[in-house]
């Protein structure tokens, strides 16, 4: 089957779906990204013949060849993002086509054929309609969505890969950085770099992660929960924090976040706060801040909260930072104030508690 103009799923129902009493179960607490929901989607790519074999299926197993380049070269990209269940009972997902064009630029930097950007909306909202009875009831509760596409071609010989497959796999979450306290503590590592300027910092592929699975690592041992990354090249601008940016906030009330100069990924939940913050009345520049004044500002009592923002973390407080030569807290190193009212601003947007004037909710029917 071709995928032309008017692109259409096939779909195959899964006939074994997990019972509701077990399904219930596994909503009550899943560990984030742990419990996995009825169906997939699968579309396969090849060079002669385009886009083709779109499947909405059972979820299961893809089978893949030993020397499929996305093995050993790391031809990867994906996505995040949720599905929210709405107060009359309807299912909404956030800012959709953002995902959709940020996968494009995703594909376009690994020499990745880019998914036409209605069909990787029609993928999304198809899966969150088959499986829309996975989304937790629970305050904090929504379907993460994870479109990825993977290099397929059998080829030891370094080169792009002329087949690709694209899936989306979906798993209920109803929280990603869980801590008893209300603010987390941040490592920050001398040792490691996350992406330097011309590298692959702003697309969303897995070669990113993996390059920051070692800082993390030192992080944990560290006792602390994320690594914030500074700039490669000298080491001192902050640019984001684990998997999440990071906003900045002032004891004259405004934001500040380091700016999108191609080393950070280009967040949604960012973007979006940048928005709802503005029209809260709060400043936000778009600046770049270094450690050093992170810690002159934190001392001075100037800086009066720290939060880290994504589409898993939502919006998580930063309470403290500590690396070889330091080891600061901010405010009261508890969740503050402007946090709070920036995730409650946001999350009831996204849950349709509010009413939505930028046109970011996408209701799937
Ligand atoms: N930065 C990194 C490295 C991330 O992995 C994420 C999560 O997707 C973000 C920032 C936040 O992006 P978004 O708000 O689009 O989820
Ligand atoms: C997301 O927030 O969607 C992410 O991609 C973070 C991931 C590492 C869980």
């Amino acid at each position: 089957m071709g995928l032309g103009e008017a692109q259409v799923l096939s779909h195959i129902p899964n006939v074994n779906p997990v019972p509701a009493s077990e399904r219930e179960a596994l909503l009550r607490d899943p560990a984030f990204g742990r419990v996995f929901t009825d169906h997939m989607v699968t579309i396969r790519f090849s060079e002669g013949r385009g886009w083709h074999e779109g499947w909405l299926g059972p979820q299961g197993e893809l089978p893949l060849h030993p020397g499929a380049l996305v093995l050993h070269y790391a031809q990867e990209i994906f996505e995040g993002m949720k599905a929210y269940r709405l107060p009359d009972d309807g299912v909404a997902l956030f800012r959709p086509e953002a995902n959709a064009r940020r996968f494009r630029n995703s594909a376009v930097r690994l020499d990745m054929p880019p998914l036409p950007e209605d069909l990787f909306l029609e993928s999304v909202r198809s899966l969150v309609r088959a499986d829309r009875d996975w989304i937790p009831r629970a305050e904090g509760g929504a379907l993460y969505l994870r479109p990825f596409m993977i290099a397929t071609e059998a080829a030891l010989g370094l080169k792009s890969s002329s087949d690709y497959l694209y899936a989306v796999v979906a798993s209920p979450s109803v929280g990603y950085l869980k801590s008893d306290a209300s603010a987390i503590t941040l490592w920050a590592s001398e040792t490691y770099s996350r992406a330097a300027p011309g590298g692959t910092g702003e697309a969303k592929c897995g070669g990113n992660y993996a390059a920051g699975l070692a800082a993390h690592a030192e992080a944990v041992r560290e006792g602390c929960r994320q690594v914030v990354f500074l700039d490669a090249a000298e080491r001192r601008w902050v640019e984001e924090v684990g998997s999440m940016n990071v906003f900045f906030v002032f004891d004259d009330g405004s934001l500040l976040t380091p700016p999108l100069t191609g080393t950070i990924l280009p967040g949604i939940t960012r973007d979006s706060l940048i928005t709802v913050a503005a029209d809260l009345g709060l400043t936000v520049r778009e600046e770049p801040y270094s450690i050093d004044q992170w810690y002159a500002d934190a001392l001075s009592g100037r800086l009066r909260e720290v939060f880290g923002c994504g589409t898993a973390a939502v919006v998580t407080p930063i309470g403290r930072v500590r690396g070889r030569s330091f080891d600061f807290t901010v405010g009261d190193g508890q969740a503050g104030p402007v946090a709070e009212r920036l995730k409650a601003a946001l999350t009831d947007l996204q849950n349709g508690r509010r009413p939505d004037p930028y046109g970011w909710l996408d209701k799937v029917r």
